[in-house]
């Protein structure tokens, strides 16, 4: 079977997991801080803060902001269900928000249609590693005073005109499980420039201590911590963060060759007209966490199960709003480009060691599923 993905992790991660585990110190701690230093250099941020996922660390940067019950967020359907869940958890409501047919992220005029004096933040998905179009939304949300709240999951190492994702956004969440650009196995890191919010981010993800575990227990002094407001247990092990440093080392590889592999892709499939390929709009730089394909004239089932039969896994993205979780009977809003989207495409087998041979396969197999 060619699978969807296949992991890009070697000795050098088996090495720092094991140094980390015999280390002395297992949860939250200096090889955590190192990983958010790293992050922060090389997005650019002033502040990174590790989590256990970016599900978490989208609650969490919705709880800094003091999002809840009553409040609205704009979010997009075509995503994870994480996206929207992580509303919920707040208490707010999301509301779905229409795509844009070519990118497949979220429609900024649409965005602007749906504010309503109970919106408090905009949340865009970077979805399958292509920047949302962060400068229009950032725009509306400084015009109508709300947060913009990027989810990044797929997008680690993604660019707008050559500026990295993580501080567009005033707050910006990151995943690093297991299908992502760089993995931890699971995880997730939240940046701002914003030093407050960074602040109360650390301070929630780990109970709402007052004073965190590590500087309680390298203090010379008896010093004890207080809880002033509920917080989570949200914290990335130092077993995660070590996997996570060597990662970050493999950005610029990792970025190029899924660039390379996705070139390779369009290259080959040009010829099919059934298809609709990617688009990467000028000064966009996506990292192809997925190579998403539309079907124009066949049933996305019949070919996904045609390719399964030849040895070829392919994924889809759902629609959230349609999803039982969320659909609300009449009152679901009807997102036509979503809804057509959602239906037609798909994901091909797209990650760092997919060869010229089993990329030959998985082409020869999609276009024999859509002759
Ligand atoms: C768009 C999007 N948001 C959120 C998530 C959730 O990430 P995690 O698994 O780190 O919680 C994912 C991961 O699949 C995703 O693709």
């Amino acid at each position: 079977m060619i699978p969807i993905t296949r992991l890009y992790v070697g000795q050098e991660e088996a090495d720092a997991a094991a140094e980390a585990v015999l280390s002395g110190w297992l949860s939250v701690g200096p090889r955590a801080a190192k990983f958010e230093e790293l992050v922060a250099e090389q997005v650019g941020a002033k502040h990174a803060v590790a989590v256990n996922s970016a599900t978490t660390g989208l609650h969490l940067a919705l709880a800094a902001l003091g999002i809840g019950p009553g409040d609205e967020v704009i979010c997009p359907s075509f995503t994870f269900i994480a996206t929207p869940n992580s509303i919920r958890y707040t208490g707010a409501t999301p509301v779905f928000a229409e795509i844009d047919e070519r990118t497949y992220n979220i429609d900024p005029a649409h965005v602007e249609q749906l504010i309503t004096p109970r919106t408090k933040a905009i949340m865009p998905a970077s979805q399958i590693g292509l920047p949302a179009d962060l400068h229009a939304l950032k725009e509306i949300a400084r015009k109508h005073g709300l947060h913009l709240v990027e989810d990044a999951a797929p997008a680690y190492g993604a660019t707008i005109d050559g500026v990295r994702l993580g501080t567009i956004s005033d707050i910006t969440v990151f995943s690093f499980d297991a299908r992502k650009i760089l993995t931890t196995g699971e995880g997730g890191v939240v940046t701002t420039d914003d030093s407050e919010v960074a602040a109360k981010l650390k301070a929630l993800r780990a109970h709402a201590a007052s004073i965190s575990t590590l500087t309680r227990h390298t203090s010379t002094a008896v010093i004890s911590e207080s809880y002033d407001e509920v917080g989570f247990n949200y914290k990335m092990t130092d077993i995660q963060a070590a996997v996570g440093v060597v990662q970050l080392g493999k950005l610029d590889h990792v970025v190029k060759t899924r660039r390379s592999l996705a070139a390779r892709y369009d290259e080959l499939l040009a010829g099919n007209a059934s298809l609709v390929l990617p688009h990467e709009p000028a000064g966009f730089g996506h990292v192809y966490q997925s190579y998403l394909v539309r079907l124009t004239d066949h049933a996305r089932i019949d070919v996904m199960n045609a390719m399964a039969q030849r040895g070829v896994a392919t994924r889809r993205i759902t629609a959230c709003h349609l999803e039982p979780v969320y659909h609300a009977g009449d009152a679901t809003p009807s997102l036509s480009v979503t809804e057509r989207v959602a239906a037609d495409h798909i994901l091909l087998p797209h990650f760092v060691g997919l060869t010229d041979e089993e990329q030959d396969e998985v082409v020869d197999a999609l276009n024999a599923a859509t002759a």
